[in-house]
C-alpha cells in the first residue's frame, strides 16, 4: 500500500477523515451482507414448514430485519463516501499546490524543456486520478475485502464441505487475478500509459505542424512520427491485452463455475445416502451467497486496475517533486556595480551530456554595451541565459559586481536584470498590464515607455488603446510588434542590466532604425548584452564577441575586428553584400 503512504504525506489532518471513511466502509459492508442471511433464514423457515406455508414463523420479522440492515448499510456507505470525497478533494488539492509550489522553484530553463502542456497534464490529471482513487476506489476496496472475508467465514460456519467446494474455483480464479495485477503487469501498464501519452503529444504536434507540412508538401514524412507513435501504442496495447488474455479467460471461467462445484457436492451428498430435504437449506444458503464472491472479486479486479492508474499518477507527480529545486541564496548581498564576469564557464544542458559552452572567460564593464554574434547554434542564447540563472553553470562561475550569481537572492537578481527574449511572449491580459507587469509605475511612465519603444502605432491601431486585451476578439500581435512591446516592458522595469536576444529580429528596415534608437536610449548607463544577426545594429557597441561552437573566437570593437580581417570581417562583408543585393533587387 505504498500509494496510500505517499498520499497520506499530502493529507495533513484529512488523513483521519480518510480513515473514518474506511471504517464506515467496513461497517456498511458487514451491514449489507446481513440481508442475505435474513433472506436465507426466510427461505429456511419456509422449507421447514413445507408445504404448510401458513404455519411459517418469524418470516415477516426476518424480512423486516433484511430491509432495515440493507437501508442502514446504504446510509453508512453514503457517510463513508461523504468523508472520502471531502478528504480526496483536499488531498488532491494539496498535491496540486505542492507540485505548483515546487514547479516555480525549478530552474527557469526547465520550462522550455518540459512543454507547459505536459506539466499541466501531469499536475492536473495525475492529481485527479488520485482523487477518484481516494473518493471511490479506496472505500470500495475496503468494502469489497470485508465482504470477501465475511463471506468466507460464513461459508465455513455453515458446512465446510460446501465451503471447500466453493473455495476451489474461487482460489483458482484469485490466483489468475493476481497474475493480472502483479508487478509485471504494472510495468506493461506503465508502458501502455507512456505510449498513450506519446501518441497524444504527437497528435498535437502533427495538427500544429499542418500549415508547415502543407506548404512544404511533406505529408507522408511528417506523418511518419505520428504514425510511429500510433504503431507504438498499438504494440503496447496489444502486448498488454495479450498478457491479460489467458489469466482473464481462466479467471472468468473459474469465478463463474462455483455453481457446478456446488451441484457436484450436492450430488455427492445424495449418493452417500443423505436426504435431499436435510441438505437443501445448506445448499440454498451457498446458492444465495456464492454469487457475491463472483461479483466482489470482479469488482476488486477493476478497482486494482484503477489503483494502478492512481499509482502511476502519484509516480508522475513525485517525478516532478524529485526534480532538484533551484537553490537561491538567502544572503542579503546587494549588487554594488554591474560588471559581469564569466570565469572559466562551461555548460551542458541538464540530461543532455553534450557540452555547449567551453571554458568561457569574459569581462563586461558596468555601463558598457557588448554584442554576441556568430553562427546559429553557437551558444549565444545559452551564454546570456546563464546570467539570470535560467540554468546554473556546469563549471566555473559568473559574477555580477564581483558577487557570484549563486550568492545573490532571487529578488535582487531578478530586479536587476531585464531580458527581451528571442521568442517573446505576451500574457493574455491588457497591453497596459503586459507592460506594467506589476511594477510600481504610473500610467504616464507606461505611456512614455510605449512611446520610447516605438509602440505608438500598435496601441493606436486598437480603439481601446492600452486597455486592449491580448487574445480577446482576435487581438494578436505580430512577432515584431510583440518584441517592441517587450522592449517597452524592459523600459518600464528600468533595471541596470539589459539582455536583448535578437530584439530586432522581426523589425523591417523602417522599424529597425526606430528600434535601434529605442535600444540606444534604453541602454544608456546600463550594462547591455545584445545578440544580433543584423550586424548593422551593433557597429557602435563597445565590444563584439564572435561565438562559435561554444567558444569565443574573436573579440574587439567593430573597427578592430574589421582590421583583424578574421571571421567577423567575413561576416561583415557577407552582410554588406546581402544588403547591396537587396538594394539592387529593389532598383
Ligand atoms: N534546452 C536545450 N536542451 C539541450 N540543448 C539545447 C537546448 N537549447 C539549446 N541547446 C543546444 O545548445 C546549443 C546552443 O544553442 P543556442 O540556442 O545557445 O544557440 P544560439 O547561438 O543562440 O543560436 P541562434 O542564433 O540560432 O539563436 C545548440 O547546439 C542547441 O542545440
Ligand atoms: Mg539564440
Amino acid at each position: 500500500m505504498s500509494i496510500l503512504k505517499t498520499l497520506f504525506a499530502y493529507a495533513g489532518k484529512y488523513k483521519y477523515l480518510t480513515l473514518l471513511s474506511l471504517i464506515f466502509s467496513f461497517i456498511s459492508a458487514v451491514m449489507l451482507l446481513l440481508p442475505f442471511i435474513w433472506i436465507w433464514k426466510v427461505v429456511a423457515a419456509l422449507l421447514e414448514v413445507y408445504p404448510n406455508f401458513t404455519q411459517v414463523k418469524d418470516a415477516a420479522q426476518y424480512g423486516w430485519y433484511a430491509l432495515i440492515s440493507a437501508v442502514g448499510g446504504v446510509l453508512v456507505y453514503v457517510m463513508a463516501l461523504l468523508c472520502s470525497h471531502l478528504a480526496a478533494f483536499r488531498i488532491a488539492a494539496n498535491m496540486r499546490k505542492k507540485a505548483m509550489h515546487h514547479v516555480v522553484r525549478l530552474p527557469l530553463g526547465y520550462f522550455s524543456e518540459e512543454g507547459s502542456g505536459k506539466l499541466r497534464k501531469i499536475i492536473d490529471e495525475s492529481a485527479a486520478s488520485t482523487e477518484t482513487y481516494l473518493a471511490h476506489q479506496l472505500p470500495d476496496m475496503v468494502q469489497l475485502m470485508t465482504t470477501v472475508c465475511a463471506v468466507l467465514i460464513c461459508l465455513f460456519i455453515f458446512d465446510w464441505k460446501f465451503a471447500v467446494a466453493s473455495l476451489i474455483p474461487t482460489i483458482l480464479a484469485l490466483s489468475n487475478m493476481f497474475k493480472m495485477v502483479g508487478k509485471g503487469l504494472q510495468k506493461a501498464m506503465k508502458d501502455y500509459m507512456d505510449a498513450l501519452g506519446d501518441m497524444s503529444n504527437e497528435a498535437v504536434e502533427y495538427v500544429r505542424g499542418i500549415p508547415v507540412v502543407k506548404t512544404f508538401q511533406q505529408t507522408v514524412y511528417s506523418f511518419e512520427r505520428f504514425y510511429n507513435s500510433i504503431k507504438n501504442y498499438e504494440k503496447f496495447a496489444l502486448g498488454y491485452t495479450d498478457q491479460m488474455r489467458i489469466p482473464m479467460t481462466l479467471f472468468t471461467t473459474f469465478i463463474n463455475s462455483i455453481f457446478i462445484f456446488l451441484i457436484g457436492t450436492m450430488i455427492l451428498f445424495i449418493l452417500n445416502g443423505f436426504q435431499i430435504t436435510s441438505v437443501l437449506p445448506d445448499f440454498l444458503f451457498y446458492v444465495i451467497f456464492t454469487p457475491i464472491i463472483a461479483v466482489t472479486t470482479n469488482k476488486i479486479m477493476f478497482a486494482s486496475e484503477n489503483t494502478m492508474l492512481a499509482q502511476d499518477g502519484v509516480n508522475r507527480i513525485e517525478g516532478i517533486l524529485h526534480q532538484k529545486p533551484f537553490e537561491y541564496s538567502n544572503r542579503s548581498n546587494q549588487i554594488q556595480n554591474y560588471d559581469i564576469e564569466f570565469h572559466h564557464v562551461s555548460f551542458s544542458y541538464p540530461d543532455s551530456g553534450v557540452e555547449v559552452l567551453h571554458d568561457i572567460n569574459l569581462k563586461i564593464k558596468s555601463g558598457t554595451t557588448i554584442a554576441f554574434v556568430g553562427k546559429s547554434g553557437g551558444g549565444k542564447s545559452t551564454l546570456v541565459s546563464l546570467i539570470p540563472r535560467f540554468y546554473d553553470v556546469t563549471k566555473g562561475s559568473i559574477t555580477i559586481g564581483g558577487i557570484n550569481v549563486k550568492d545573490i537572492s532571487e529578488k535582487e537578481l531578478m530586479s536587476k536584470i531585464s531580458f527581451v527574449f528571442q521568442d517573446s511572449h505576451l500574457l493574455k491580459k491588457s497591453l497596459y498590464e503586459n507592460i506594467q507587469m506589476g511594477f510600481d509605475v504610473t500610467k504616464e511612465q507606461v505611456e512614455t515607455a510605449v512611446h520610447r519603444a516605438q509602440c505608438d502605432d500598435i496601441v493606436n491601431k486598437f480603439s481601446r488603446g492600452l486597455e486592449t486585451q491580448i487574445g480577446s476578439q482576435g487581438v494578436y500581435l505580430s512577432g515584431g510588434e510583440t518584441q517592441r512591446m517587450t522592449l517597452a516592458r524592459a523600459i518600464v522595469k528600468d533595471s541596470p542590466i539589459l539582455l536583448l536576444d535578437e530584439a530586432t529580429a522581426y523589425a523591417d528596415s523602417d522599424n529597425e532604425v526606430l528600434m535601434q534608437k529605442a535600444i540606444l536610449e534604453l541602454s544608456k548607463n546600463k550594462t547591455t548584452i545584445m545578440i544580433a544577426h543584423r550586424l548593422s545594429t551593433i557597429v557602435n557597441v563597445d565590444c563584439i564577441y564572435v561565438v562559435e561552437d561554444g567558444t569565443i573566437i574573436e573579440s574587439g570593437n567593430h573597427q578592430q575586428l574589421i582590421e583583424a580581417n578574421g571571421i567577423y570581417a567575413d561576416m561583415w562583408n557577407n552582410y554588406c553584400q546581402s544588403i547591396d543585393w537587396k538594394v539592387g533587387e529593389i532598383q
